[in-house]
């Protein structure tokens, strides 16, 4: 075989050799929770691998087992209709962020939006009212901004924290909750007014790329829904993987059998779990108590402050993998473990124990204060589509940004297109960098070529 053929698919047969223990997405965890569609091996896969036939059904227009489906999926969410994702959350986003644009004079979107709002932003060509987010400092994590009506909002957040909803006076008509599926399974009543876009994959044993769009059971016709699904249609894939489907069906069917109990008792494993890894000396943990009144905490979530250490987030997740166990994300000085009912005491355990012997050092990597905000002077699209001028990241101050630079993962936009760049902003990335953070930028890589406004 040729050096460099089946790469990829030897890449990952290397991670499976490793045994790691995943505290990360997908929830099913290499298939510690949740049983395959069907037994045996990738070629009876492949066999069912099949596309739109008059026999099978057409996700763009289901009428037969599809449809069945969707209403089961519906039924488990408590929603009047769910709609499969195959393009990921970010189809949603995209599609809720574009209808609602179109639909509302001003569109207030919370800051903290994943970058799949820019393109719901692009293809409707709105000029969006961001909304401000304020950040637990202790923690340097953002907390979801209070959600307004005809507005699109984020929550959870990626590290679990949402506003209760019992001290909520409105809520947002399109609400972002990728992040969101073991709590509202677990009841908290955690939806958009009229659409949910409720990731799957990443806290259930859904398969990668899927998600659920949900309409609610209180949506109204205004803005039409039928538009929201005319966005959807473009935006999803004309060849839907039978395969994700498959994996969405045998998600929601088991779920529905025995999933639910599991849940509850999972959820006050990780609870106290994340109680003992705060008994640590070295590490400090997210716990509720730590959040302002009004704001709940995902019990999976399990948030590590490692600068106790005296090491970054990067280089402690490196000292972890080396044993075998990958985080969610490690992001300044931050690492997020994912835990799911996948998880055990065995597991847990081996986690503990490992953050138990990362070494007790010096304060040296210090917090990393609130992002600093950018003045929005220009339509998002008008930047993306104007003539451009690729500039060293340093050179770009006073410049409109043509396109974006999020920091990957968690994936938020700090500067969006259109907005004016500042010497804070670009303090701000170099600093990002120093402690090991990786970016998306669009068009360019930042540091080395930024596209600007010409
Ligand atoms: C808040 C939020 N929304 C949407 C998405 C997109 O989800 P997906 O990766 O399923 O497309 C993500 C991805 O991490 C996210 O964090």
């Amino acid at each position: 075989m040729a050096q460099h053929a089946y790469a990829w698919l030897r890449q990952l047969l290397a991670h499976r050799e490793k045994a790691a223990l995943s505290f990360h997405t997908p929830g099913a965890k290499s298939g510690a929770w949740g049983r395959a569609p069907v037994e045996g091996s990738v070629d009876d896969l492949r066999a069912l691998d099949l596309t739109e036939l008059s026999d099978t059904d057409d996700l763009h227009a289901p009428q037969g087992a599809l449809s069945v489906l969707q209403e089961r999926a519906a039924a488990l969410w408590g929603a009047k209709e769910a709609l499969p994702l195959v393009n990921g959350a970010t189809a949603g986003v995209a599609a809720s962020v574009a209808w609602l644009a179109n639909a509302v004079p001003s569109l207030t979107v919370g800051r903290n939006a994943h970058l799949s709002v820019l393109t719901g932003l692009l293809y409707a060509d709105a000029m969006p009212h961001w909304q401000p987010v304020s950040y637990l400092t202790a923690f340097d994590v953002p907390l979801p901004p209070r959600p307004e009506t005809n507005a699109f909002a984020t929550y959870p957040t990626y590290e679990g924290i949402y506003p209760l909803p019992a001290t909520l006076s409105s809520r947002p008509t399109a609400l972002d909750a990728a992040h969101g599926a073991l709590l509202r399974l677990l009841g908290a009543p955690l939806g958009g007014e009229a659409v949910t876009v409720m990731g799957a994959h990443k806290q259930l044993p859904s398969p990668t790329q899927t998600a659920w769009l949900l309409i609610e059971k209180k949506a109204s016709a205004l803005p039409p829904l039928v538009l929201l699904k005319a966005w959807l249609d473009l935006l999803q894939t004309t060849s839907p993987s039978a395969l994700l489907l498959a994996g969405m069906e045998e998600a929601v069917e088991q779920l529905r059998e025995d999933g639910l109990h599991i849940l509850q008792r999972s959820a006050v494993e990780a609870e106290a779990f994340r109680r003992e890894v705060a008994t640590l000396d070295q590490v400090a943990v997210l716990l509720p108590q730590a959040l302002p009144p009004g704001y709940g905490l995902d019990p999976f979530k399990l948030l590590v402050r490692v600068d106790r250490c005296g090491l970054t987030a990067r280089q402690a997740a490196s000292i972890l993998e080396r044993q075998g166990i990958f985080a969610e994300y490690a992001y300044g000085v931050n690492l997020l473990f994912s835990l799911t009912p996948a998880d055990d005491a065995g597991t847990r355990w081996r986690l503990f124990h490992a953050l138990g012997q990362l070494p007790r050092g010096d304060h040296r990597w210090s917090s990393l204060p609130q992002p600093p905000e950018s003045e929005l002077v220009m339509a998002p699209r008008e930047a993306w589509l104007a003539r451009k001028e690729i500039v060293p990241l340093q050179q770009a101050q006073g410049r409109v940004a043509a396109t974006y630079v999020a920091p990957y993962p968690p994936g938020l936009p700090l500067l969006w297109p259109g907005e004016k760049m500042t010497s804070e902003i670009i303090e701000y990335l170099i600093r990002l960098k120093e402690v090991g953070a990786a970016f998306h930028a669009g068009v360019s890589q930042p540091f080395e070529a930024f596209a600007v406004v010409a």
